[in-house]
């Protein structure tokens, strides 16, 4: 059921990631999925049942570690254990890609998602993430 994301479904998943409160008016989630699609260091995998889609996860490596970002069920899919499948198939991506650790960053307004994180085994790390505005 977890397959690359189909060409068919790029706008479904920007709307699933709308939906669940993923997106942010300064960043432009089209872009995003473009730019992972874009090459081999990246994919965005989906959870896609009787031609809908149902979860997505995007994932990538900048050759250090992996990275998760996009990882979203749709709310009357949630709590059925396709949040668990998606990380799963998340890892193993990055695992097949010659990566041993894989992070995530969780917003400080979405707190409460940490629990998934933690009955997944992921564990809060002690450092502050710094970023800066290139554009
Ligand atoms: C977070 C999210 C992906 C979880 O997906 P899901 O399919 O509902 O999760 P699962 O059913 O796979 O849950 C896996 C386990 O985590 C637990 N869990 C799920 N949400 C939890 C929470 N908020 N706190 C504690 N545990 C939680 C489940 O009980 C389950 O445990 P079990 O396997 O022992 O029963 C989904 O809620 C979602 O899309 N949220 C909105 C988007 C979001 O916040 N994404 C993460 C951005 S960092």
């Amino acid at each position: 059921m977890i397959v690359e994301l189909p060409a068919a479904l790029y706008d479904e998943a920007v709307a699933l990631w709308r939906e669940v409160g993923l997106t942010r008016p300064w960043n432009d989630p089209d872009a995003d999925l473009r730019n992972a699609l874009g090459g081999p260091s990246s994919a965005v995998l989906a959870w896609v049942e009787d031609g809908a889609l149902l979860g997505t996860v995007m994932v990538g490596t900048d050759g250090h570690r992996g990275w998760m970002y996009y990882l979203a069920v749709a709310p009357t899919a949630q709590g059925r254990g396709l949040g668990r499948q998606l990380v799963a198939a998340a890892e193993g991506w990055v695992l097949a890609a010659g990566i041993p650790k894989v992070m995530l960053m969780v917003r400080t307004s979405n707190e409460l998602v940490l629990g998934f994180y933690e009955a997944l085994g992921y564990e809060v790390n002690p450092v502050a993430t710094l970023g800066k505005r290139l554009n």
